[in-house]
């Protein structure tokens, strides 16, 4: 019997072959925003090893928004054939292939993760055409040791959109199945939908309605250029450590349903230094928000954190509690995860996963550890 992990799942006009998702993950490996060597046999390795749908990274959309000096970039039309190389790449395993959109807002402009994440006062070496200003919905900064964003203007906002409508378009162009808005992890969407770091009392902020606006606004920009029959997602922070809670999320979900967003990606905190993220997680950590937001707002959701085995994957499945499972570390972890899961749940054809050199050989190896078995049984000898 097929498990629910591996049965297809059509999304529009896109059809998975399986429902296992690379989770974005940034590579911190661009230069001035540009593919390179590194993105290409990095993507490559999830699709030969049998991921249904291959996410790229957040990836910039206005180069203010770039989290560090690596982030990889989408706001010019030079970005396009180096990610058309990733699409062609990976579709040429099988597997398709998303991009998440993002802009980090007040947040960005800081060092790599294992440089300590530290604010950057200025960028050296890096060329971005444009001064690489904090901006956010308020001048409220993420945490003491970060610089207070400007306030972004109406103008602004206008030329925000127009720089996610032309990422979208760039997108498309590129080849990408599908769209990821990153609305998550304390970004500018979120930043205007938290009431700790928006304090507009403009159309902006305030009511949740006012707060919800720009991430509604940046889905009808995207729309404006993102074809019909392809997949748009949302990544959210479900709750976060403040102020925003699961209800928030619900009711945010059923906006974006209304205008087109197919998928809610589950994910959770960031607004501020004290994410739960950086806390202790368990198994699963954030699968309750992946169905509180499915069944709440009757919408697709995508799960994430945590999960790592085959048969925890196939249970959020079965028991309704996301129509995804995207995984992040543990796919750095073992590329072939997804052939791996086949074989743990009885796959009839678990090497259908990867590539048929693949497939064709591992087969054989396996038929020819049963006939070992068959033979060492017969002649007495214990395995
Ligand atoms: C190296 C690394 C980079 C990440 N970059 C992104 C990113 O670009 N966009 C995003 O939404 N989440 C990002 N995340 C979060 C992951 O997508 C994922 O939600 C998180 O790691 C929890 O899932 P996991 O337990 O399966 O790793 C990143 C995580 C890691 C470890």
């Amino acid at each position: 019997m097929t498990s629910l992990l591996f049965s297809p799942l059509t999304i529009r006009g896109l059809t998975l072959k399986n429902r296992i998702v690379l989770s974005p993950m940034l590579t911190y490996s661009a230069t001035n925003g540009y593919t390179n060597e590194t993105h290409f046999a990095h993507y490559a390795k999830y699709a030969v090893g049998g991921v249904g749908l291959v996410f790229v990274e957040s990836t910039k959309i206005d180069p203010r928004g770039c989290s560090t000096p690596k982030d990889l970039g989408l706001w010019k039309d030079e970005f396009v054939p180096g990610m058309r190389k990733i699409v062609d790449l990976v579709k040429s395993y099988g597997s398709a292939v998303g991009i998440q959109l993002g802009h980090s807002g007040r947040k960005a402009r800081r060092n790599l993760p294992w440089e300590g994440r530290t604010p950057m006062e200025n960028c050296p070496g890096v060329d971005h055409g444009e001064p690489w200003e904090l901006i956010g919905p308020s001048p409220v900064p993420h945490s003491g040791s970060y610089q207070a964003p400007r306030e972004m203007t109406y103008d602004d906002i206008g030329e925000m959109m127009e720089a996610y409508a032309q990422g979208a378009r760039r997108a498309d162009e590129a080849g990408f199945d599908v769209l990821e808005i990153h609305g998550a992890h304390g970004y500018l969407l979120h930043q205007f939908l938290s009431p700790t770091a928006n304090k507009r009392t403009d159309r902006y902020g305030g009511s949740l309605e006012n707060r919800m606006r720009f991430a509604i606004e940046v889905v009808q920009a995207t729309k404006r250029y993102w074809p019909e029959n392809k997949p748009l997602f949302l990544r959210i922070s479900a709750i976060d450590e403040t102020e925003w809670t699961i209800d928030d999320s619900v009711a945010l979900a059923r906006a974006l349903k209304k205008h087109g967003v197919d998928c809610i990606d589950c994910s959770a905190g960031g607004i501020s230094d004290t994410a739960p993220s950086n806390n202790i997680v368990g198994y699963g950590y954030q699968v309750k928000f992946a169905d509180a937001v499915r069944n709440g707002a009757d919408i697709m959701s995508m799960a994430v954190g945590m999960i790592v085995h085959a048969d925890q994957a196939e249970s959020i499945l079965q028991k309704g509690e996301a129509d995804l499972v995207a995984l992040g570390r543990e796919l750095l972890v073992n590329p072939n995860w997804a052939m791996d899961a086949a074989l743990k749940l009885g796959e009839p054809a678990p090497y259908a996963q990867m590539p048929p050199v693949y497939g064709y050989y591992l087969d054989r190896r396996k038929r020819g550890f049963k006939e070992l078995q068959h033979s060492t049984a017969q002649a007495g000898i214990k395995a």
